[in-house]
């Protein structure tokens, strides 16, 4: 089985979880765009719900495969969001935003009732952070933002090496948001509460990748088979 039959596999588990008449937030991914194309399937076959996509890419997945979409404007409340992670941690904290989608992602789950983590195996770590942390930031000002994460990480006695996050062509990433995305290579994050609560002091920082409390359960896929782990 290769790591996108093992992403597939954990996404048809979660499709389990949705009943007719769900709302639904729906991820950003490689892992999630698997639960998009099954949920699709269902969909056809007469499955009814209504979804809110956590990406511009992940709402054309969606149009093109007529799955009913609404907003969190029209919809502020959803039964249940499904998405991928970079990293699932201990207490199923989560490194999210490796594809740049972290602030709508985050909005979505908030929003939802119960959150379900799909991956494969290699996202599972005893220890967040390997995974460097995307932490998105508005571009004006980035360079004060930058010092001030800088200076957080130094506090926390993490590694200051922050990047900003690059495009195809050299530019920096734009985000569907209009921010800009600085990945923190912080390599092991012990107290991944505080640094969330640092982060969220800074101004400039318009969110960040960790997502302390927010899974109910995880389905994770190896070579032996998809296995659940729960709170
Ligand atoms: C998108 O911004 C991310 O949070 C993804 O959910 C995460 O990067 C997992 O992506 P893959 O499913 O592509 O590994």
């Amino acid at each position: 089985m290769t790591p996108d039959d093992m992403k597939r596999e954990a996404a048809r588990a979660a499709l389990t979880h949705v009943e007719s008449g769900m709302r639904l937030g729906l991820g950003h991914g490689t892992t999630a765009k698997h639960f998009v194309d099954l949920l699709g399937e269902k969909v056809r076959e007469g499955l009814r719900v209504t979804c809110v996509p956590a990406s511009e890419f992940t709402r054309g997945q969606a149009e093109s495969l007529r799955i009913p979409l609404t907003t969190l404007d029209d919809t502020p409340e959803l039964d249940l969001c499904v998405d991928g992670a970079d990293e699932i941690g201990p207490d199923l904290g989560l490194i999210k935003g490796g594809g740049g989608a972290l602030l709508r992602e985050k909005i979505v789950a908030a929003a939802a009732h119960s959150m379900l983590v799909i991956a494969d195996d290699s996202k599972v770590v005893s220890c967040l952070g390997r995974f460097a942390l995307p932490v998105e930031v508005v571009p004006f000002g980035l360079g004060a933002t930058r010092r001030a994460v800088e200076r957080l990480a130094e506090r926390l006695a993490l590694p200051p090496v922050l990047v900003l996050r690059k495009d195809a062509d050299g530019h920096a990433f734009v985000t569907d948001g209009g921010h800009h995305i600085l990945d923190c290579h912080f390599e092991r994050i012990d107290d991944p509460a505080a640094l969330a609560a640092g982060l969220a002091t800074i101004p400039g920082v318009v969110e960040h990748g960790l997502f302390l409390g927010f899974a109910k359960g995880a389905y994770v896929a190896g070579t032996s088979g998809v296995r659940f782990i729960g709170p």
